[in-house]
């Protein structure tokens, strides 16, 4: 159960209680004082918590790192491993960090690649739907914690999941 809260973040979508994305994001960024030279590492954490670089995330790492926009985006654009759109037109991030991990978030990720013929990091040959995996989303007292379409789904229920990803598969065959 979700309840939307209103907030500036980067990310388009409200955040639930319970996310705390932004937060992890920006302790990775006070972890490395703020300093440009952490431009990758920040990038990284910030693709593993939203799934990809948005615009306004990539604005909010330049400002917060005092970079000017042109040289993250440079950045962000120059390396492979990096995304600046959704992988897939859904997608589905799997949180195999520890407190997840112990909940079941592995057996999670492999009955979500079964049922949608999907390998963990990829995305299906038809660009439906992207499978995803992350260290910690900072949901962590919600766990198992997934984000389904960019929603924070905490206490993730196996069958229940599954329900809501074949229904979203489904819809547009
Ligand atoms: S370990 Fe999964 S949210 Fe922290």
């Amino acid at each position: 159960m979700t309840t939307p809260a209103t907030d500036t973040t980067a990310d388009r979508n409200p955040r639930p209680v319970g996310d705390n994305r932004q937060k992890i994001l920006e302790a990775t960024m006070k972890r490395f004082q703020y300093q440009g030279d952490a431009l990758i590492e920040v990038l990284h954490k910030a693709q593993e918590l939203y799934g990809f670089l948005s615009p306004e995330l990539l604005g909010e790492v330049a400002r917060r790192l005092k970079l000017p926009p042109s040289r993250v985006y440079g950045v962000a654009t120059f390396y492979h491993f990096f995304s600046l759109a959704p992988q897939g037109e859904h997608s589905c991030t799997v949180c195999l960090g520890t407190a997840c991990y112990v909940r079941g978030a592995a057996i999670l990720l492999r009955e979500l690649e079964a049922l949608s013929g999907v390998q963990a990091g990829r995305t299906s040959a038809d660009g439906r739907f992207s499978l995803l995996t992350a260290r910690c989303l900072g949901a962590c007292g919600i766990a198992p914690a997934v984000v389904l379409d960019g929603e924070v789904v905490g206490h993730a229920d196996r069958s229940d999941l599954k329900a809501r990803i074949q229904a979203l598969l489904k819809r547009e065959e």
